[in-house]
């Protein structure tokens, strides 16, 4: 296969790894089997990827790590598939869903200006006899986020069953260092993570040289109990916990403790236009980087966190025409990012500038859902909700142990390695316990 890459595909800043191709919308792109659809997606300027389900405003990737709806699509006949979290593969089909004529300028978009205040439809009309029941119809046909497939996709009945001693949910820096600890103390360990490759908020880092941290050599260690695309979703009765894989299926795993290391949830950038594809997370960003795709060529920065410190210092490198602001007041564009109101420095004016991407970087809010749902405490402050532990990481719950942002710790390395070396300590001190 001939692969023209920086022709066709200008925000690549390498060629794919492994080249293949995949159909958007009936069109033939060029793909990394190495990457994900949405970076395949995104490196040919395609931001626009998802609609709103009620107002058909354009969404775009602003995650990369299944937290937002920004890259819903349909995949191979499956609606609502998180293409960030899924590695394309040779002639994969992807599709827009819920787009009326034009994937850029859907005419339904229109909705939005009518009403900016938002809008419910239930109430439209509601009691005119023939009028309430059409607009309903109507409004049931054209929200929504796609359409179920034609054939229902068979049962899944195979049920893997794995026994370890210590389950760690997470395979970012706190996690794999965790894990680590536990694996070459002779522990049996398994760690999960839903995303296609491990490293969480670190690979970014790591990928740019930020970050002193050997990858490789945890996976070493790690081997196969390493699994990756396969999701913590849920808590039995009896303790055991369900993962699951596309395509491998479920996965049941019964163990003494658990690290639950599940990271945070991106921060939303507060400012009118938010939501314009191209607005994206600094980790988002570095993650795009990481699979060889530069998400513009002027983009702004805003916020002083380590991965908005990286992609500004990679985006450079990269030649790109990159801005650091003290802040954002809005941002403007139809289906991307074109232009923005910045704040250059601390009492200076708002003034407009132009730009192809708004990179922004905030503290997360910490991931706490799935360790709530294992018997965890938590405990609110400004980030929102976080895991109550104690010096060594453990829960309410005494198998259950927490480490890394999930507990309201911020991205510094010394502290999240510190916190994952008490946490290892305790389990083996616990593990040894009779
Ligand atoms: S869920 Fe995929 S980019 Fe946010």
């Amino acid at each position: 296969m001939v692969v023209v890459t920086s022709a066709v595909a200008p925000r690549r800043v390498r060629p794919p790894q492994r080249p293949i191709r995949i159909t958007l919308d009936g069109r033939s792109i060029v793909a990394d089997a190495e990457a994900s659809l949405t970076a395949a997606l995104v490196a040919e300027g395609e931001w626009a990827l998802a609609r709103s389900p009620k107002f058909h405003r354009p969404r775009g990737p602003a995650c990369m790590r299944g937290g937002c709806d920004g890259c819903l699509m349909r995949v191979d006949d499956t609606p609502n598939v998180m293409t960030c979290l899924c590695q394309a593969h040779d002639g994969a089909r992807v599709e827009r869903q819920n787009v009326v004529l034009s994937p850029k300028l859907d005419v339904l978009r229109a909705t939005d200006w009518f009403f900016p205040h938002g809008m419910n439809h239930h109430e439209m009309f509601a009691g005119i006899p023939g009028i309430q029941g059409l607009v309903q119809a109507f409004a049931r046909r054209v929200s929504g986020l796609g359409e179920l497939p034609e054939k229902a996709r068979a049962a899944r009945s195979n049920v893997e069953n794995v026994e370890v001693e210590v389950l760690v949910v997470g395979a970012g820096l706190a996690g794999l260092e965790v894990a680590r600890g536990l694996a070459a103390a002779g522990k049996s360990v398994l760690v999960c993570d839903d995303r296609p490759t491990p490293g969480g908020a670190a690979r970014g880092l790591l990928a740019t040289g930020a970050l002193d941290f050997d990858l490789d050599g945890a996976l070493e260690t790690l081997g196969t109990a390493l699994r990756c695309e396969t999701t913590a979703f849920g808590v039995l009765e009896g303790g055991d916990w369900l993962l699951d894989h596309p395509r491998a299926g479920l996965l049941r795993v019964g163990s003494r403790n658990q690290v639950v290391a599940t990271g945070g949830h991106d921060a939303p950038a507060t400012f009118p236009g938010n939501d314009i594809p191209g607005v994206i997370s600094a980790r988002a960003a570095l993650a795009l980087l990481d699979q060889g795709v530069l998400v513009g060529a002027e983009p702004i920065v805003v916020g002083d966190g380590p991965h908005a410190r990286a992609f500004a210092a990679a985006a450079r490198g990269h030649g790109a025409t990159v801005r650091v602001v003290h802040a954002v007041t809005s941002a403007r564009g139809l289906s991307t990012v074109k232009s923005a109101d910045v704040v250059d420095r601390a009492g200076d004016a708002e003034h407009k500038v132009d730009a192809d991407a708004v990179v922004h970087d905030a503290p997360p809010a910490p991931c706490f859902e799935l360790a709530v749902q294992a018997g965890a405490e938590v405990t609110h402050a400004e980030r929102g909700y976080s895991v109550r532990v104690d010096a060594d990481g453990r829960t309410k719950n005494p198998r259950l142990f927490a480490v890394g942002e999930v507990t309201g710790a911020r991205f510094e390395v010394d502290e999240l390695r510190g916190a994952a070396r008490r946490t290892v300590a305790a389990l083996l001190a616990q593990t040894e316990q009779p």
